[in-house]
């Protein structure tokens, strides 16, 4: 019973700090739902014992492994480590998903699916049929606020660039130059999917209904947002002086006769 066995094997990576009480649930989740799916929680040594837990499920099943990182180095860190571990391995697909319940992964077939004509695809909240469920007002307003800038900022057409619920190819992986990327926080959602468009891949949105956690806290904090916002705007200056001296030389070329 493999649905997607033409896209190669499929590794789900949760990153995980303190999440005792979701990551057996999220993880016999994606299991259920996916079950050709491999896992890999990737903590950073989280002081509630999310490492020790997530230990006794790999015993337990052989699809289930964990990446046992130093301590909090944040959530951008935790995925580069967890490609490496996955495109080592052979994975052909690596899936990003938060361990909170917030990413379905009863929706993981929509984004594999998607993926059979794509090189990225993001789950996408603000895509219709994509909607935010149990969501303060003021962390709705942040996120569809920063999307907006994002997309101004970057000339990203993407309605969602934030977002945490992905499914990569390796290949897409590899083309990203990955040890460039020095985002800790979660802008490092925004910059691989900006990466990944300049590059000319193919991105799609699929949407998804993105459900706040019932149980622990978000870990967004204020420096998490600032560096955000701090990225996107140097990005942003970065890519329009870019344009306009690409912009400059074409006109000089133009005015003395230069056809090249
Ligand atoms: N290993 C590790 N290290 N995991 C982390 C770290 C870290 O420093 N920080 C957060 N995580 C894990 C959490 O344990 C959780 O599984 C996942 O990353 C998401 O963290 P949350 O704290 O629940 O994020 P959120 O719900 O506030 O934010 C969501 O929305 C953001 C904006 O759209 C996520 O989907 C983010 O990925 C997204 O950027
Ligand atoms: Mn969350």
């Amino acid at each position: 019973m493999s649905d997607f066995a033409d896209l190669g094997p499929i590794l789900v990576i949760i990153p995980t700090y303190n999440e005792r009480d979701n990551v057996e649930r999220i993880v016999g989740r994606v299991r259920a739902a996916v079950p050709e799916a491999h896992v890999l929680v990737a903590d950073d040594n989280s002081p509630d014992g999310t490492g020790v837990i997530a230990d006794g499920m790999a015993d337990a099943d052989p699809s289930v492994h964990v990446l046992h990182r130093m301590g909090k180095e944040g959530l951008g860190a935790a995925y580069l480590a967890g490609f490496a571990w996955g495109l080592e391995r052979g994975y052909e697909v690596l899936v990003e998903m938060d361990a909170d319940g917030s990413h379905k992964p009863e929706q993981l077939p929509a984004l594999l699916d998607a993926l059979r004509d794509a090189d990225l695809v993001l789950g996408s909240r603000y895509v219709p049929g994509g909607s935010v469920v149990n969501w303060p007002k003021s962390r709705e307003v942040l996120s569809r606020g920063g999307n907006l800038y994002t997309r101004m900022a970057l000339n990203l057409p993407l309605r969602d660039a934030t977002g945490g619920y992905r499914a990569f190819r390796a290949s897409t992986l590899r083309s990203l130059d990955l040890n460039g990327v020095g985002s800790a926080g979660y802008i490092f959602q925004v910059d691989l999917a900006y990466r990944a468009q300049r590059r000319g891949l193919v991105v799609k949105e699929v949407p998804i209904e993105f459900v706040e956690r019932e149980v622990g806290d978000s870990k967004m904090d204020q420096k998490i947002v600032t560096e955000a916002l701090w990225q996107v705007t140097v990005w942003g200056f970065r890519d329009r002086a870019r344009r306009f001296s690409r912009w400059r030389g074409e006109r000089r070329r133009h005015r003395t006769g230069e056809r090249w």
